[in-house]
């Protein structure tokens, strides 16, 4: 049996609104974005949702807003996908990496010792769809010790007045803290829409806005919107109705947004997301969880709790007491019997550009540990019990073959 890792859902309804949007003459950012969301701010219960062509470029987009620049902090986990830091760079910001806890989320507990008059942002990742310690993250920004070393150098940090939290949701669309989705646990929420993700627009991402008062997210909306458009006043829909030809530029803005035609992608999976492919994805993880929780050498990843719950992107399997050997040859032996596998993640620190930057792996002992251990099995609404069975046997099979020589 051949089984990948991620493919996309695509089904009719997907087709026609993709061949919908192919049809109406208009591919580009325009009503199928709009569309898309009125979904997520629906979804979410966030103020105000801006689609861009992914999460990096809205991250980039979000620390230029906040005048993220050379010389300033912005403090991220050592335990992600490294666009979580790329991002910060292309700012000519510096990325402080802290380490993470059991659960692969940042260890709010280190957070405070890394903050200095430079800090700007906190980035917390939902590793896997499970969210980030939000309260004590959102607490901590707060306090009044670490509030007084906050220095604003312009107009949009003097009136937050504090270290923004920007959440690097990208996995964890649907998932929960105490009823409250993610999307509005934080200031301004990531989210990736990318070709492997929960809710996929081939490639894209959405910010959502739900900064505190005195800031108005619909206006902080509008200027975005315009900033994801080269800063053009106009968007090509609104440029192409006849008599609306003329336009300004009126800040150094990027090119990032999302074309209609892969909104349309991701509006037909977001109409079923929360009452089909999410219960689909939890079908798949408890089917995991209930087999492995059998075998002793087998570390589950967090289970939903009362107030926790999982958007269940990845399912990250650890092996206990396995050497990063061991897992490597565990995974080649998988792939033999045709299941791919993954691996969640590589932490920054042993990439060759964080290595160059300084960063040191032994810095980040528990990072280092969740991913010598760990394996992400696949999980998505179209695997069949059946396939789910033949995975577990393969992981168990070769993990015996590997570890017991069995
Ligand atoms: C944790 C995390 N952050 C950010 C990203 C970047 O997302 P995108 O590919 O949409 O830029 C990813 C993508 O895999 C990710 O896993």
């Amino acid at each position: 049996m051949i089984i990948p890792f991620s493919p996309p859902y695509i089904d009719q309804d997907i087709i026609d609104e993709v061949v919908d949007c192919l049809k109406s003459g208009w591919i580009t950012t325009g009503p199928k974005v709009k569309a898309l969301e009125v979904e997520v701010c629906k979804l979410t219960a966030c103020k105000e949702a801006l689609c861009v062509n992914s999460w990096t470029s809205g991250a980039m987009l979000i620390l230029k807003w906040f005048g993220v620049k050379e010389g300033d902090e912005v403090i991220v986990p050592a335990y992600t996908y490294s666009a979580t830091a790329l991002a910060v760079l292309h700012c000519g910001a510096t990325p402080i990496m802290v380490d993470v806890k059991d659960d692969f989320t940042i260890d709010v507990s280190l957070i405070a010792s890394k903050i200095t008059e430079k800090t700007k942002v906190i980035m917390p990742v939902d590793i896997a769809g499970w969210p980030c310690d939000y309260n004590s993250i959102n607490e901590l920004v707060n306090r009044p010790e670490i509030h007084s070393k906050f220095q604003s150098k312009n107009e949009v940090q003097a009136k937050l007045g504090r270290i923004l939290v920007v959440s690097d949701a990208a996995h964890s669309i649907g998932a929960k803290i105490a009823g409250v989705e993610t999307g509005i646990l934080t200031d301004i929420t990531i989210f990736s829409f990318h070709a492997v993700k929960n809710i996929t627009t081939a490639e894209g991402g959405v910010i959502c806005l739900n900064l505190p008062a005195p800031f108005d997210n619909t206006e902080v909306y509008a200027y975005l919107r315009m900033m994801t458009l080269n800063g053009q006043t106009k968007d090509a829909f609104t440029k192409s109705k006849a008599g609306g030809w003329r336009y300004d530029i009126i800040d150094l803005g990027l090119k990032i947004n999302m074309p209609d035609v892969c909104a349309a992608i991701g509006l037909a999976q977001i109409r079923k997301y929360d009452k089909n492919l999410l219960l689909e994805r939890k079908r798949i993880f408890d089917m995991y969880s209930n087999e492995f929780s059998k075998y002793s050498w087998a570390q589950l990843p967090p289970q939903d709790s009362e107030t926790i719950k999982s958007s269940y992107h990845l399912y990250a399997l650890r092996l206990i007491n396995a050497s990063e050997q061991q897992r490597d040859a565990i995974i080649d032996e998988i792939a033999k019997l045709g299941v791919s596998v993954n691996v969640h993640f590589i932490p920054m620190p042993m990439l060759t550009l964080f290595k160059k930057l300084g960063y040191k792996m032994e810095d980040y002992p528990v990072a280092f540990d969740n991913y010598s251990r760990e394996i992400s099995l696949p999980i998505y609404p179209q695997l069949t019990q059946e396939q789910v069975s033949y995975v577990i046997k393969a992981v168990v099979d070769s993990y015996f073959k590997v570890v017991l020589n069995a």
